[in-house]
């Protein structure tokens, strides 16, 4: 079946609010967790044009590179580097304005300036995150925080 995406003209949350529903569409009958985020992945680099957007899931106790749009990245993380590895730690969603102000960030482009880290959690646990970056500083805010919370709430119990 073809897939294809429609994005939303106007505000952040006019687009969040058009792409949410397609996401689903896209990932309900999809049993392939591979599939899935890559589709959502791409979806949101389409419709944001945000620099690189990917995930990293955990694999035998670090943080390993999973689908993505962007440039190539570093494909491993441990818990507690980078802003990755310490939403992994810490369990909780990372709105970084200025990645130059993050102790320890890893920049996997130094056109990276600020980013978003949300983990997703099964059960309690952390079974992965999802990254996203932009090459100018303060890209993200509360709207992005919400609806990409919501993608993470719904997301994570389908890998
Ligand atoms: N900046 C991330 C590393 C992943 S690259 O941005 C894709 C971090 O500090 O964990």
């Amino acid at each position: 079946m073809a897939e294809d995406l429609f994005i939303a003209e106007g505000t952040k949350l006019d687009k969040y609010e058009i792409l949410l529903p397609q996401l689903k569409s896209l990932c309900e009958n999809e049993p392939n967790s591979i599939a899935n985020l890559a589709n959502i992945a791409a979806a949101i680099k389409e419709t944001f044009q945000y620099f690189w957007v990917g995930f990293y899931l955990i694999e035998k106790e670090e943080l390993v590179l999973g689908p993505f749009q962007g440039p190539v990245a570093c494909t491993r993380i441990q818990k507690g580097k980078g802003v990755c590895g310490t939403a992994w730690a810490q369990k909780k969603a990372l709105l970084v304005p200025n990645v130059d102000e993050f102790p320890g960030h890893i920049a996997c482009s130094s056109l990276s300036k600020s980013e978003i880290v949300l983990p997703l959690i099964v059960n309690d646990s952390v079974i992965g995150i999802l990254d996203i970056d932009h090459t100018e500083y303060n890209a993200f805010d509360e709207t992005d925080l919400a609806y990409l919370t919501d993608i993470c709430t719904w997301l994570a119990p389908l890998l």
